[in-house]
């Protein structure tokens, strides 16, 4: 008779998981062998993402639609499923926006955050939560390490993600059993490989990737570049352009350390980048070579609040998560472009 195992996957809830992080967090987490919870309020994005994920992976996904503002909800789910960790990706995240409706951020931000913290102590779930490299907001010491002061923030935005990660330090603090990590992404871009998941902005897209793409597809006329006079070699802007599945697999490698209780202190944080800057204009000018195309661009005037360059020392994630981005900037353009002639609707 042939010898039957039961094997107990630990069990993870992807807040956010129909949006562009979340998304490819769930499909590294599900191929690396966990069984994941997506929630989802729907609020910044369609089905889109969720349909591509349940392609990927050839079954349809467990999904809960509800707001993390809803301490009720949020504390009928975590009691239901008893989940070995939570990643906590559903939250606003425009800078713009943010500064014209600081309170919509506070609120929401804020409010979905402390509720996942709260049944995350009453449950013992670690608690993953997505930040941000705007923590280290505008320094001239570059790389930045995670010992690398924090600057106060520029935007509510901004604010949300500095307050969240006091909030999960103080929690980790007080509360014995917890554990948590917090990931200072750097500039999230691309799309997955299979082109069924990808970055779906509403409206005119704020950042550079989705607006370079979207250009290239005739969905905009004319990509602006936002200053060409910074002290920089080209005069463009500097920053670390990590791979979206480089960085969902960041996410597979600090829930693993929190699952099998490997972490060194309680609370952790850890950079998650390439640790090589790329201006704006090369970046422009690799997506033109790769994708064998011609980019409709102008110079314009410096975007308000933009920092001249900010790039990782991913040294703490290569060495303590095991994590080290790998693919390159050209494959990461192509898969943007690919997504991108995807969800253009055919003229
Ligand atoms: C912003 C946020 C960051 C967030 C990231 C991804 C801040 C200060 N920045 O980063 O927290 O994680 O988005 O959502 O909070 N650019 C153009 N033309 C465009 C768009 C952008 O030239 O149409 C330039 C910008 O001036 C900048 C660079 O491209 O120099 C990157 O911009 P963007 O993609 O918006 O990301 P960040 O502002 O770096």
């Amino acid at each position: 008779m042939a010898l039957q195992y039961n094997i107990i996957m630990s069990k993870v809830l992807v807040s956010g998981g129909a949006g562009f992080i979340g998304s490819h967090v769930t499909v590294e987490l599900v191929q690396a062998g966990y069984e994941v919870v997506i929630a989802d309020n729907m609020s910044n994005c369609d089905l889109t993402n969720y349909n591509g994920v349940c392609r990927i992976l050839g079954r349809k996904m467990p999904f809960v639609k509800m707001d993390f503002c809803d301490a009720k909800a949020v504390h009928k789910l975590f009691k239901k499923h008893r989940f070995d960790a939570v990643i906590h990706f559903a939250a606003y995240k425009a800078v713009g926006e943010s500064v014209g409706e600081p309170d919509k951020y506070y609120l929401n931000n804020l409010t979905s955050f402390l509720n996942v913290l709260e049944a995350s102590r009453e449950f013992g779930t670690n608690v993953l939560f997505s930040s941000s490299a705007t923590v280290y907001g505008d320094t001239d010491k570059l790389p930045v390490t995670e010992a690398s002061e924090r600057q106060p923030a520029t935007s509510p935005y901004g604010n949300t993600k500095q307050m969240c990660e006091d909030f999960l330090r103080d929690a980790v603090r007080a509360y014995q059993g917890m554990h948590g990590i917090a990931l200072r992404y750097f500039n999230p871009i691309g799309a997955h490989p299979s082109a069924l998941i990808g970055e779906l902005p509403r409206g005119v897209p704020n950042n550079l990737v989705p607006f370079i793409t979207q250009t290239a597809a005739g969905v905009r006329e004319c990509l602006s570049i936002f200053g060409d006079d910074y002290p920089t070699e080209d005069g463009t802007c500097k920053r670390d352009f990590i791979d979206i599945v480089d960085l969902a697999k960041a996410h597979v490698c600090a829930v693993r350390r929190m699952i099998d209780g490997r972490m060194k202190e309680n609370y952790e944080i850890f950079n998650v980048g390439t640790g090589r800057p790329v201006s704006v204009m090369e970046l422009v000018n690799t997506f033109q070579k790769v994708n064998n195309l011609k980019l409709n661009y102008k110079i314009v005037a410096r975007r308000p609040g933009d920092v001249v360059a900010i790039w990782a020392d991913p040294t703490k994630a290569n060495e303590e998560l095991g994590w080290k981005a790998e693919r390159s900037l050209e494959d990461t353009l192509r898969a943007a472009w690919l997504w991108q002639q995807k969800v253009t609707p055919a003229k």
